[in-house]
Formats: structure tokens, sequence, C-alpha cells
């Protein structure tokens, strides 16, 4: 897809660091099987602890990097899996980093999807609630409705891509409501 024929531009993140992460194979899924017009670029989440200290002007690179790949994108994609009952640290740490400067945090008012995945049948749906809870305090435009949680994901999962249709399916209608509440 050439830049002039992208209509939204997304921010895929994944809530895991591991290279065999499910979270990243539901997102890899979603990007191949987006819309025309539709793009997803997807960033890991790899950085410093937060600390209010060196949250200055001068913030450590790639934060500053972080904060302005939100601030370009039109949507964000969350996809977490769960961790003892909640959201993973790496993803609570890199939404904290998101929220600031206070008042012009670049995830105030964007479009935000939250998606949940577990090997569990329960699909992370209790880290699902914590991310939106997070959301909520920035606050982002949160996607509501009928909520993407993905129970059972490892047989999901293809060539580290999900491939189930009906999940695609259902994540790709959320994801029309995050284009739409856009403008796009
Ligand atoms: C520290 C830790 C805590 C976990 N706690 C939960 C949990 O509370 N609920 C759950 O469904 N899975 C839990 N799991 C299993 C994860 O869902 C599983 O490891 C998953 O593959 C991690 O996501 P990823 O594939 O995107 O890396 C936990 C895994 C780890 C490493």
């Amino acid at each position: 897809m050439t830049d002039a024929t992208v209509r939204a531009k997304l921010l895929g993140l994944p809530g895991s660091l591991r290279s065999n992460s499910n979270s990243l194979a539901v997102l890899r899924g979603l990007q191949d099987a987006l819309p025309a017009g539709v793009s997803m670029d997807i960033r890991d989440l790899r950085l410093p602890l937060y600390d209010q200290d060196i949250d200055t002007p001068d913030a450590p690179a790639e934060v500053q990097a972080f904060r302005q790949a939100i601030a370009e994108a039109d949507g964000v994609v969350i996809v977490t899996p769960e961790y003892n009952y909640g959201m993973p640290g790496v993803l609570k740490n890199a939404l904290d980093w998101a929220s600031r400067p206070y008042g012009k945090s670049a995830l105030i008012g964007k479009p935000v999807l939250v998606i949940s995945n577990s090997p569990a049948f329960t699909g992370g749906v209790r880290a699902h609630q914590q991310v939106n809870d997070t959301l909520l305090a920035i606050p982002a435009k949160l996607i509501g409705g009928a909520q993407v949680v993905i129970g059972t994901v490892g047989e999901k999962i293809r060539d580290g891509k999900l491939a189930d249709e009906a999940v695609l399916k259902f994540a790709l209608g959320a994801i029309d409501k995050v284009v739409a509440a856009a403008g796009k």
C-alpha cells in the first residue's frame, strides 16, 4: 500500500515482549486482514521504566519516538495478554509514559481498541478491564461495545499469525469502529 492509498493508519501495540508472543501473532494476523485503505504498524513496548524525574522535555529518545508514533496514528490497537489476573507491567509502563505530559498526552481523544488473549478460555478478560480503566483515566477514546476477548488463542494461530476466520471477522468489525471513530 502506498501512502496515497492509505485512508487510516493504525498503531498496533502488543503487551508482551517475547518473540513468540501470541499477542504479537494476533496483531500480525489482523495486519494481514485489514480492509483496503487501512494500514497498521506494530511497535514493541520495550521502554525504560517510568520515572517522573526523567519525564522532562529531554525524556529518553525511545519514549519520544513512542509518543510520536501514537500522535501520528489515526487509532491504536492494543493486544494484551493477562499476567496474574492483570495487565502486564510492560503495557502499564508504556501507557504511563504515553499518558504524559499531563493534559497533552497523544492518547487524549485517540481511538483505542483493546483486545485481550490467553491460552486459557478466560481470554485475559481481567487484563482487558484494567487496560480499559487506564485508558479512561487519560482519557483515550475507548472503543466500546462487544469486547474482543480471545480464549484458547494457541489453537487460533498458524505460522505466527492469528488465523481463525471467526475471530478475525469479529476483531475486524471492532477495527472498523476504530476507523470510524477516527473520522476516516
Ligand atoms: C507472569 C505470568 C503470569 C501469567 N498469568 C496469567 C493469568 O493470570 N491469566 C492467564 O490467562 N494467563 C496467564 N499467564 C499465561 C499467559 O497468558 C501466557 O504465557 C501468554 O502466552 C502470554 O502472552 P504472549 O503469548 O503474548 O507472550 C501468565 C504468564 C506469565 C508469564
